[in-house]
């Protein structure tokens, strides 16, 4: 029995250096793959004998101070002769950007020396990325210690970190990257390979570059009683993947007495992380033709496998589970073999499960670059930006696998200058900017306009070139944007929030629409349009939330506690009650077998993204996470318009409600035909998709349909495939497929005749429209109001809400009024319905014009 030493960690790493200095191999020196930081260090150099180039840490992390050791000992290794330590912030990263960047496989390494005269060495963590690698202690100051993982990357950035834990300021010595092959140590690529042991056996020598091009360090084992067996290295064929240098197989260990039939290799781990062994044979004797070697190769009590090594250099790997213990490694004769067993190295790693968080490289190459634009060294931006926590003055979104996006920044009064940084063109999902007060001058790029996300952009105090973008603008005035510059923003606040848009304009409207000719109701309606451009931009400054949030099937079955409360059901799947945060939701789930499809659904969350109005259902979020789709509303607490107004129900909509309701509906509808560029025609406007909340507000609902066009005034010919349902379906479509904003004027008049009479649109294989009409005719308005209302009406207001509602539902198109045309006409009927019941008759004035039935 032979018995090898427990190892220790680079026991003898030291020595292997200073050997090192004296074995130049002039091997390939391609250091192509390789960072090394020479931390703390001022100059660059090649470190004599090994021939490895080191550069200065400085470019590549921003805080620390350097020391310099080499008043205390110098060595030839130079790397030893400095250390940067971090006395100041808690966490400290280094961010290495390796040439090959991501899907690569790299070692990494960092090396500990702290010198002899500075006292007890300090302990702290280290971290690649946000994931744990080890800690850092050292028994003894004039030890060097090095740590060494190998990781596959998923980021073109890798952020090694230094955490303070209390127990002194960390130091680094050197950092070190190393390219490796992909094939190498390729069963774990989701995980941290944190080396435990790399030994050769059966030399007294630390083999590292040239002799590894890959820069491994392999610690030399060459215990008493063993003996040391060399060959000719030509003969060995490198077959294995691993990739073991010749200098390392080239030697072995075996039983010095040969009536010993056993070797074995101790090492014990401290963790239950599960670790794994990668053991690697070729034959180092030339062997007789009589002779075989062969032996069983075991873990403990686990059995591995019987080998026999040829002069094919191969590795045999397995996986153990993870027990904080001692763990014995044997090989042993089997009866047939007239040759002892031989062990030529070891390599063990403990395995970690990486988490994966990161940030968009995307994002992370353009903040970096924005950060350097503007040198915002002060603000301790280090290692990832959006992990563990988002770096000061910026947001992140993360996704359900942990890839972060940047959706906000803040850089005011940061003492910027220049022009803004062309780097910020890339943070895609950026949703709010800040960049106040920083005496930036030059043009506002245009690429500010094409953030498609951007709703905030905060420019004041700064001192651009004029004009501004007239993109920028224009989506500014759309509402689409949130813009603050000297000028604009004034702008904005003073007409709007100062709520004087809200009083002036409309009253004149009220009292001139009904009677005014061509060419007034034109200006009016640009006023119009004007006005709910603004609105919608008060609105939407108010009641905004940046997060469109993606949601994860099981988050939505935490949202839906299960989907425990269905509160509605339809041809597309169920709709079910939940809570996000404190909010109240409604979540419609698409049942796999919907009639509405994938497409639809796109459409919906697509254009709820875009849009953000009063009265349009607002998106909290969506799931799309493979066959479980469904969007995310905010709740709305009475359900549709359809539950209250057709019979029994027991609570009867009083007329001036439905009127508000109309209103309500209307205005939502203007907002997509005039106050979004393409316009947007929703298509399927019913009393089922509009919705009501706890103060019976309506907002519209159900946009699977809905379609964006882009030229604004040309109709437009769609699909073979007619959409909508029978009963509001505005028949100029039906026939020709060419569909406009008025198809949604006809459905909404089909809407108003419900509300007036409380029937469905087609009852009793009646059509309200005629029925309405022909009631109409005979001047008889009484007897189509909803019976329920008990005569609690204007009959006024009620004949002009009719009016409105033929109007709608003109058989030709341009015969039909606008959505702007009705929003004017119906906020009038409901003043009107307004002061007939607190009966002050006086205010009506202005508003009356006789009906004028036909
Ligand atoms: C060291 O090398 C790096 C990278 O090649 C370079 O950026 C830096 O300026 C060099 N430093 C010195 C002191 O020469
Ligand atoms: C290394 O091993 C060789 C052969 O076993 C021996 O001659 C030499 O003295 C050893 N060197 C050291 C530094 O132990
Ligand atoms: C080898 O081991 C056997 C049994 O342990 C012993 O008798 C013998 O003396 C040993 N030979 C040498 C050369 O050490
Ligand atoms: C193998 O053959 C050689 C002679 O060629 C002999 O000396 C030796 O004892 C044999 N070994 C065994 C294990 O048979
Ligand atoms: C492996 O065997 C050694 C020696 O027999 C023992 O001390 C150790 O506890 C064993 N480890 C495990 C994990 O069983
Ligand atoms: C060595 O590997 C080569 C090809 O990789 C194979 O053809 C040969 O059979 C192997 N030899 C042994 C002894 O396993
Ligand atoms: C020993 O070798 C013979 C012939 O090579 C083989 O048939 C036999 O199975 C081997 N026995 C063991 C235990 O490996
Ligand atoms: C990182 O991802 C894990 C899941 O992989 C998650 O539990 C953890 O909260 C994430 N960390 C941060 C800071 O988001
Ligand atoms: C998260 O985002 C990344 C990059 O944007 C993407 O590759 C990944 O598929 C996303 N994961 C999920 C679950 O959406
Ligand atoms: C901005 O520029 C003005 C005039 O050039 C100067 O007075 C002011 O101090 C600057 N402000 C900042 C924050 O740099
Ligand atoms: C823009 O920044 C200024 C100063 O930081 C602030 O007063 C103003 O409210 C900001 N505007 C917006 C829209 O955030
Ligand atoms: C703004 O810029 C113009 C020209 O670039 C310069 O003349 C002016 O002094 C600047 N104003 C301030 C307040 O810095």
């Amino acid at each position: 029995m032979v018995l090898v030493a427990k190892n220790t960690l680079l026991r003898s790493f030291f020595c292997g250096l200073v050997l090192h200095v004296v074995t130049i191999v002039y091997a390939q020196d391609d250091q192509s793959g390789f960072i090394s930081l020479d931390c703390g260090s001022k100059t660059n150099y090649t470190q004599e004998g090994s021939g490895i180039h080191y550069v200065s840490d400085d470019g590549f992390i921003e805080s620390g101070v350097s020391h310099d050791l080499s008043g205390i000992i110098s060595y030839t290794t130079r790397v030893y002769n400095s250390l940067r330590s971090f006395p100041e912030n808690k966490r400290n990263c280094y961010t290495l950007r390796p040439q090959k960047g991501k899907n690569n496989k790299y070692l990494i390494r960092a090396t500990f020396f702290y010198g002899e005269s500075r006292g007890q060495p300090p302990q702290f963590d280290l971290y690649i990325g946000v994931d744990y690698w080890t800690t850092v202690y050292i028994s003894d100051p004039t030890t060097f210690m090095a740590y060494e993982m190998i990781h596959f990357t998923s980021s073109d950035y890798i952020n090694i970190c230094l955490v303070n834990t209390d127990s002194g300021y960390p130091f680094i010595t050197s950092l070190e990257l190393r390219l490796l092959d992909n094939t190498m140590y390729k069963e774990q690529h989701s995980q941290l390979l944190i080396r435990l042991h790399r030994v050769s056996f059966g030399t007294n020598e630390t083999i590292m570059y040239k002799d590894d091009k890959y820069d491994r360090i392999w610690d030399p084992i060459n215990a008493e009683g063993v003996k040391r067996e060399t060959i000719d290295t030509s003969s060995l064929k490198p077959v294995n993947e691993e990739q073991v240098p010749l200098k390392v197989i080239s030697t072995a260990m075996t039983p010095l007495n040969s009536t010993n039939d056993e070797l074995y290799y101790t090492w014990s781990t401290k963790t239950n992380d599960a670790y794994i062994i990668y053991i690697h044979f070729a034959e180092v004797e030339t062997l007789k033709s009589n002779e075989t070697r062969e032996f069983d190769i075991n873990i403990n009590d686990t059995m591995i496998q019987t080998f026999s090594p040829s002069t094919n250099i191969t590795t045999i790997t397995k996986q153990m589970p993870g027990v904080s213990a001692t763990h014995e490694l044997t090989v042993t004769r089997t009866l047939n073999s007239t040759l002892p067993p031989i062990l030529n190295a070891v390599e063990i790693y403990s395995l970690k499960q990486l988490s994966l968080n990161q940030t968009d490289d995307q994002d992370v190459a353009a903040i970096w670059s924005t950060k350097s634009s503007y040198g915002l060294l002060k603000l301790n931006w280090q290692g990832d930006p959006c992990f563990p926590q988002p770096w000061f003055g910026l947001n992140c979104h993360y996704n359900a696998t942990g890839v972060a996006r940047i959706i906000s920044l803040n850089l005011s009064s940061k003492s910027s200058t220049g022009g803004i940084a062309p780097s910020l063109a890339s943070l895609t999902m950026i949703e709010t900017l800040d960049l106040s007060y920083n005496n930036l001058t030059g043009n506002v790029p245009e690429f500010l306009a094409r953030l498609d996300n951007l709703r905030i952009l905060n420019l004041t105090g700064n001192n651009f070139t004029r004009p501004l973008p007239a993109e920028l603008l224009a989506k500014s005035e759309k509402g689409l944007l949130l813009l603050s510059i000297e000028g604009i923003s004034s702008e904005v606040k003073s007409s709007c929030l100062e709520g004087s848009c809200r009083n002036n304009k409309p009253k004149i409207v009220v009292i001139l629409a009904p009677i005014i000719g061509c060419i007034v109701v034109l200006c009016i309606i640009v006023l119009i349009v004007k006005q709910l451009r603004k609105k919608a931009l008060i609105k939407w400054d108010e009641g905004f939330t940046p997060r469109k949030q993606q949601f994860t099937y099981s988050e939505v079955l935490s949202i839906t506690n299960n989907f425990k409360y269905e509160i509605g059901r339809g041809g597309f799947g169920r709709v079910f009650h939940g809570s996000v945060g404190a909010k109240q939701v409604a979540v419609k789930m698409l049942s796999e077998s919907s009639s509405q499809g994938y497409k639809e659904f796109q459409a919906e969350v697509k254009l709820l993204m875009e849009i953000h109005h009063t009265n349009i259902t607002s998106l909290v979020g969506y799931c799309n996470d493979n066959n479980h789709k469904g969007i995310i509303y905010d709740f709305m607490a009475n359900g549709n318009l359809e539950k209250h107004l057709f019979d029994g129900c027991p609570n009867v909509l009083s007329w001036e409600r439905r009127l508000q309701i109309g209103c309500d509906a209307a205005e939502g509808l203007a907002y997509m035909h005039y106050g979004c560029r393409p316009p947007i025609v929703h298509r399927d406007v019913k009393c089922s998709n509009i919705l009501l909340n706890e103060s019976f507000q309506a907002k519209l609902s159900d946009f699977g349909l809905s379609r964006a066009f882009p030229n604004e005034d040309a109709s437009h010919v769609s699909s073979a495939n007619v959409v909508g349902t029978i009963g509001y379906l505005d028949p100029e479509y039906h026939l020709t497929y060419r569909l406009t904003e008025k198809s949604d004027v006809y459905s909404f008049g089909v809407v108003l005749m419900e509300l007036i009479t409380s029937r469905r649109a087609i009852s009793e294989g009646i059509n309200i429209i005629n029925w309405v009409k022909s009631a109409v005719e005979i001047g008889n308005v009484e007897n189509i109001m909803d019976g329920r209302l008990e005569g609690c009406f204007d009959i006024n207001t009620a004949w002009k809400v009719v009016e409105i509602a033929i109007a709608c539902v003109s058989p030709t198109s341009i015969k039909r009024p606008t959505m702007n045309d009705v929003v004017m006409d119906l906020k009038h009927c409901l003043q009107s319905q307004k002061s007939h019941q607190s009966g002050s008759m006086s205010f009506n004035l202005e508003s009356v014009t006789e009906p004028n039935p036909r």
